[in-house]
C-alpha cells in the first residue's frame, strides 16, 4: 500500500500542536506550543486566553510541523483534527484550520476524539502494540478505564463520577501552594515524603470500574485545615506522597482487575497523569506479578500533542471513516 502522509492538529486545551505522520505510527514532526507559562499565573487554564493564543500560534505551528518533516501542503493525503471533548473555543481554532486546509487542498478531513488520541499515543511509542488491551486514560479532564477491542472499537468499563485524576492532582497542589500544573510538582515532592504518613481514603465504589476523587480531595483539604487550626506544622512532602499513594493504588488495582476479568494479556496507560513516575513504577510491578505486558508512552506523548491525534486519525481513515466539512466542535463528545 502507498504511504499515507497526514497532518494532525490538536487544540483542545492549552497546547497548540501540529504533527506530520507517515502512516499510523511514524512521526515525521510533532510541534507542541505549550501555554502553561501563560496560564500559570491564573492557577489554571483560562478558556478565553487559551483560544486567543491558539489563534496566534496555530499557523506558525502548522508551518513548522510541515517544514520540520520536509513535507509540502500538496504531499498531504488527509488532515486529522481533535473535535472534542475539550474547551469549545479552543477546539474551534484547530478544527477551523483543519477544515480550511481540507477544503483548499481537496483532501479528506478526519475528526478525532481526544481520548482516542491519548490511547493511540501508545501505538506511536510501541510499534508492536496491537489491540485488544486495557487502557487506563488519566488526564486533567478524564479518567477512563477502556477495553480497546480493536482500532477504533472501544468499550468504556468505567470513568470518574466527579473529578478527573489530574484535576485532583492540580487542586491538591494548589492547596499545598505548589502552583500549576500540579501533577508533576506533586510527583516530584512525593519522592521526598512518606506515603504511609497519612491514611487518606481510597474510593473503590464496590465492584464498579468507576472512579471518584472528590472525597480524597476533600480529605486532603480537611487535613490541611485541621493542621492549620491546631497550629501544627504540615509536612507537605508527606501530604503529597500520601495523596498520590491513594490515587495510584485505586487506579492500578482497578486497571489490573479489568485486565484479569477480561483475560487480557496487555495493559496500557495514557494521558497527562500517565507521566506520573509512581503510577508507572506500581503498574510495572503489578503487571509483572500478573503476567501482563505493560505499555506507557514517553513523556512527550503523555500530555496533549498532535502526533497521537494523527495516529488515531490514520486508523479511522483506513477504516473508511471521513468527516464532513460541517463537522462541529463537541466539548462533551463521548467515546
Ligand atoms: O493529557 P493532558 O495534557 O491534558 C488533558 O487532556 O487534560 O493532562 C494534563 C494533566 C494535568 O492535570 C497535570 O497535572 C497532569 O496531567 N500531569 C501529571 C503529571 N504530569 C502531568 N499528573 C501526575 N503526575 C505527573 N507527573
Ligand atoms: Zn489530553
Amino acid at each position: 500500500m502507498k504511504d499515507l502522509i497526514s497532518l494532525a492538529i490538536e487544540t483542545s486545551c492549552d497546547e497548540t500542536s501540529a504533527a506530520v505522520l507517515k502512516n499510523g505510527r511514524e512521526v515525521l514532526s510533532n510541534i507542541i506550543m505549550s501555554q502553561i507559562d501563560i496560564h500559570k499565573k491564573f492557577g489554571g487554564v483560562v478558556p478565553e486566553v487559551a483560544s486567543r493564543n491558539h489563534v496566534k500560534d496555530i499557523n506558525p505551528v502548522i508551518i513548522e510541523a510541515l517544514e520540520k518533516a520536509s513535507i509540502g501542503f500538496n504531499d498531504l493525503d488527509f488532515v486529522s483534527v481533535t473535535y472534542g471533548p475539550g474547551l469549545v473555543g479552543a477546539l474551534l481554532i484547530g478544527l477551523s484550520s483543519a477544515k480550511a486546509l481540507a477544503y483548499a487542498l481537496d483532501i479528506p478531513l478526519v475528526g478525532v476524539h481526544h481520548i482516542e488520541g491519548h490511547i493511540a499515543g501508545n501505538y506511536i511509542a510501541h510499534k508492536d502494540l496491537e489491540p485488544p488491551f486495557i487502557c487506563l486514560v488519566v488526564s486533567g479532564g478524564h479518567t477512563h478505564l477502556v477495553k480497546v477491542e480493536d482500532y477504533g472499537k472501544y468499550e468504556i468499563l468505567g470513568k470518574t463520577r466527579d473529578d478527573a485524576a489530574g484535576e485532583a492532582y492540580d487542586k491538591v497542589a494548589r492547596s499545598l501552594g505548589l502552583g500549576y500544573p500540579g501533577g508533576p510538582l506533586i510527583d516530584k515532592l512525593a519522592k521526598e515524603g512518606d506515603k504511609s504518613a497519612i491514611k487518606f481514603p481510597r474510593t473503590y465504589l464496590d465492584d464498579s470500574y468507576d472512579f471518584s476523587f472528590s472525597g480524597l480531595k476533600s480529605a486532603v483539604l480537611n487535613y490541611l485545615n485541621s493542621m492549620k487550626m491546631k497550629e501544627e506544622e504540615i509536612n507537605r512532602a508527606d501530604v503529597a506522597a500520601s495523596f498520590q499513594e491513594a490515587v495510584i493504588e485505586v487506579l492500578s488495582n482497578k486497571a489490573i482487575r479489568a485486565a484479569k476479568e477480561f483475560s487480557m494479556t496487555k495493559i496500557a496507560i495514557a494521558g497527562g497523569v500517565s507521566a506520573n513516575s509512581a503510577l508507572r513504577e506500581r503498574l510495572t510491578i503489578m503487571a509483572k506479578e500478573n503476567n501482563l505486558e505493560f505499555y506507557y508512552p514517553p513523556m512527550e506523548l503523555c500530555t496533549d500533542n498532535a502526533a497521537m491525534i494523527g495516529s488515531a486519525g490514520y486508523y479511522e481513515y483506513i477504516r473508511g471513516y471521513k468527516s464532513d466539512l460541517n463537522l462541529n466542535a463537541k466539548p462533551s463528545l463521548r467515546l
